[in-house]
């Protein structure tokens, strides 16, 4: 039996943000997106970062298009599948696993030959600084495996990380929940380079994650071009490669493993000092970090310093934006000290994604710290920090209902 025309399927996900605490930066194979290193994430939560995708099946002949191909409508406007691009692959993929289904049991629908329309959004404004594609294209990869009903047929987590990667290589850690490693892989087919789950978001609940959207006017590197030229030029990222991340990722895993928060705390700054490292290495070099970075940088450590314990860790991407991941008994001294040296106007904090753990509005936390060094850094403008976007750890992808919750009409078009 083939679809019946009017048959409508669709299917619609979520999918979060993820934050490397052992930094991806450099492929090997640049087509199947194959990462020179291992790296390691914590997937933050949907409930206030997120893309929402869905897809659908153009089975009616009465389909809107002339020519029936896939469309893609991303926050509302169309963009160009442009064929052998990043998204094609992923479609490509996609279908085939489909094919090899429906080649195995007749009665399966026909989906793998049928056009799709595809819209996505983020919840989240570009303004915040924050890259969409891994939340984006791991979305897509998840609503790709709803509407095929790809894991009743025996397709796993991983396998779809593998796609989900050469859409963009940090989208596969977003295909899982809580605490997710990138294993490099060796095969020359990237079979083997899969995203896995060191440990579920319940596993160590209470980390939560401050993001610190900083201004900056210019648009840097993009991450794409920067790490090849960091391949092709640094001679540090090689003594990374070989040298350090391998055991970094061991004592990370076993830091999330057994709940170590400064050891935890340690390998991300340290991670973090050196992905920066190996961008100031290359030639001619990428800057990321800016002033207000790194001041951020300079409170973190006399805060961690001071209290004899790690408090906060800090880590950067490829732009000046902070995270600081952060236990959440110590939130409200953290964003206390935060907003006493980066003042927030009323309209910027609390933010909308504020999760209930408010500050004290005590402008005096750091007074009452022994031994802390209160000039460390001047207290900064408001604005230096235009935002606080306070979240946590949080799951992988999740299933909506698409008549409430899909963004695509009737004749499958952007509602
Ligand atoms: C600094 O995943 O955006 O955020 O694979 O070229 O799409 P492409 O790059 P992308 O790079 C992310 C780099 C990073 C570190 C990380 O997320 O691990």
């Amino acid at each position: 039996m083939s679809a019946s025309q009017d048959t409508v399927y669709q299917a619609t996900c979520t999918a979060p943000v993820n934050i490397a605490v052992v930094k991806y930066w450099g492929k090997r194979d640049t087509s199947l997106i194959l990462p020179t290193n291992s790296s390691l994430s914590v997937t933050l939560s949907q409930d206030h970062l997120r893309s929402l995708t869905t897809a659908r099946c153009i089975t009616s002949s009465t389909s809107t298009s002339t020519s029936p191909r896939d469309r893609l409508w991303l926050n509302g406007d169309e963009e160009d599948i442009n064929e052998g691009g990043r998204t094609a692959r992923c479609l490509a993929e996609m279908r085939s696993l489909r094919q090899k289904i429906e080649a195995d049991n007749s009665s399966l629908p026909k989906l793998s030959s049928h056009p799709l329309h595809i819209a996505s959004e983020n919840n989240f404004p570009t303004a915040a600084g924050l890259a969409s594609s891994a939340s984006g294209l791991s979305a897509l990869i998840a609503t790709l495996a709803r509407l095929y009903d790809l894991e009743a047929h025996g397709v796993s987590q991983s396998d779809l990380s593998r796609i989900a990667r050469q859409g963009s290589g940090s989208a596969c850690r977003s295909m899982f929940g809580g605490y997710v490693a990138w294993e490099q892989g060796e095969r020359a087919d990237g079979a083997d380079s899969v995203a896995v789950e060191v440990a579920p978001a319940s596993h160590w609940p209470d980390l939560h994650a401050l993001i610190l959207v900083v201004s900056d006017k210019k648009k840097g590197t993009p991450s794409t071009a920067g790490m090849q030229r960091t391949v092709a030029t640094s001679a540090l990222l090689q003594h990374r490669i070989k040298h350090v991340v391998p055991e970094r990722m061991d004592r990370i895993s076993r830091a999330i493993r057994e709940r170590d928060f400064d050891q935890f705390a340690l390998e991300t700054m340290a991670d973090s000092n050196q992905f920066h490292a190996v961008c100031l290495d290359t030639v001619p070099p990428i800057f990321y970090l800016n002033d207000v970075s790194r001041a951020v940088i300079q409170l973190v450590t006399e805060l961690n310093r001071a209290s004899g314990r790690a408090v906060a860790a800090y880590t950067y991407d490829a732009g000046p934006n902070a995270v600081l991941y952060v236990q959440e008994k110590d939130v409200k001294l953290v964003l206390d000290v935060v907003l006493q040296y980066f003042p927030q106007s009323a309209a910027s904090f609390p933010d909308p994604f504020a999760t209930g753990v408010a500050p004290t509005g005590s402008k005096e936390r750091v007074a009452g710290l022994d031994g802390f060094n209160a000039k460390v850094i001047p207290q900064h403008d408001e604005g230096a920090v235009a935002r606080v976007i306070h979240t946590k750890v949080g799951d992988g992808p999740r299933t909506l209902d698409s008549a409430t919750d899909g963004l695509l009409d009737a004749e499958g078009l952007p509602k």
